[in-house]
């Protein structure tokens, strides 16, 4: 049996380097809570460079108690870049570069419930998001995130050299194109099968993170069906061995909101997957999403 070791933990490093925010570890694998910052206010650049800083390290960094306003999670998200609006589910609708991701009692199908990177098949996919926890069911609703750096260190060398040519497929037509189920019928995410869905894009399966420089496993579960001149059927067993590795436990984190958390992830070093596990209930979330760069091998 291969035994998938964890991080080591460096306790007496813990948050010692940072003089503006309190920086506590989540997890051993990734993850931190931030203390110290109200993010309704404007913050000064050397509390913004420190959490970019504790976002790079960290990889999904959680803010808890926060009272913001759309325009405030707005303000917020653009000192770290320009704004995405998703391509397939449309913004609210005074606020088109939110996301307002919402499941109500009814629904059976929740939005990011599966494994995944977000629009990772933009030729230039999010730096990060940023989700604010707005309505809880009682129980349940969790969110888990898997740190894709882990997941390349522990191959082994032969399948890192491998994995490290590779050009994956990246398309958003399995979850939006027209074969795609209709999440206007089981959802309440605006969105529905259609045409503009059907494109893909190239990226390496093995990117360097161009603010870590280190290397990560770039898959990211139904928008990366394929490999570059290889078919599905033949994609599949490596495609399934990679999503299973990266997300395998010793790798990820789980998040149990209150109203008033925010988690920021950074898009290109993680993937995280939504629990649906509290049928009957409502949950509602706001999203921005951070425009981020061309992946380089
Ligand atoms: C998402 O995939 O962005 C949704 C995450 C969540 O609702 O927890």
């Amino acid at each position: 049996m291969t035994v998938i070791a964890g991080p080591r933990v460096r306790p007496q490093e813990e948050g010692t380097d940072y003089s503006h925010i309190g920086v506590t570890r989540y997890s051993a694998s990734l993850g931190a809570i931030i203390d110290g910052v109200d993010l309704s206010q404007e913050l000064s650049d050397d509390v913004i460079a420190e959490i970019r800083r504790a976002l790079i390290e960290h990889l999904v960094i959680f803010f808890r108690g926060q009272e913001i306003t759309p325009e405030q999670h707005l303000a917020f998200a653009k000192r770290f870049g320009t704004l995405n609006q998703h391509d397939q589910v449309k913004g609210m609708a005074d606020y088109p570069d939110i996301i307002e991701v919402r499941q109500e009692p009814t629904d059976t199908r929740n939005f990011g419930g599966a494994w995944h990177g977000d629009v990772t098949y933009l030729p230039e996919p999010p730096l990060g998001s940023i989700l604010y926890a707005k309505e809880l069911p009682p129980v349940g609703g969790d969110t888990l995130w898997a740190n894709l750096y882990l997941a390349y260190d522990q191959l082994s060398p032969g399948m890192r050299a491998m994995c490290d040519p590779l050009v994956m497929m990246h398309t958003p037509a399995k979850i939006y194109g027209l074969a795609s189920l209709d999440w206007s019928k089981d959802s309440s995410m605006d969105s529905s099968p259609n045409t503009s869905a059907h494109y893909e894009t190239e990226h390496p399966l093995v990117r360097t993170h161009p603010e870590s420089h280190r290397k990560l496993i770039y898959v990211s579960g139904a928008y990366t069906p394929r490999f570059k001149d290889m078919s599905e059927e033949e994609s599949t067993p490596l495609v399934d061995y990679l999503m299973d590795h990266v997300t395998r436990e010793p790798f990820t984190c789980r998040w149990r909101w209150e109203v008033g958390d925010v988690a920021f992830w950074d898009n290109r070093a993680t993937l995280h997957y939504a629990l649906n596990d509290y049928s009957g209930h409502r949950r509602v979330m706001h999203r921005v999403t951070i425009n981020g760069e061309r992946p380089v091998a």
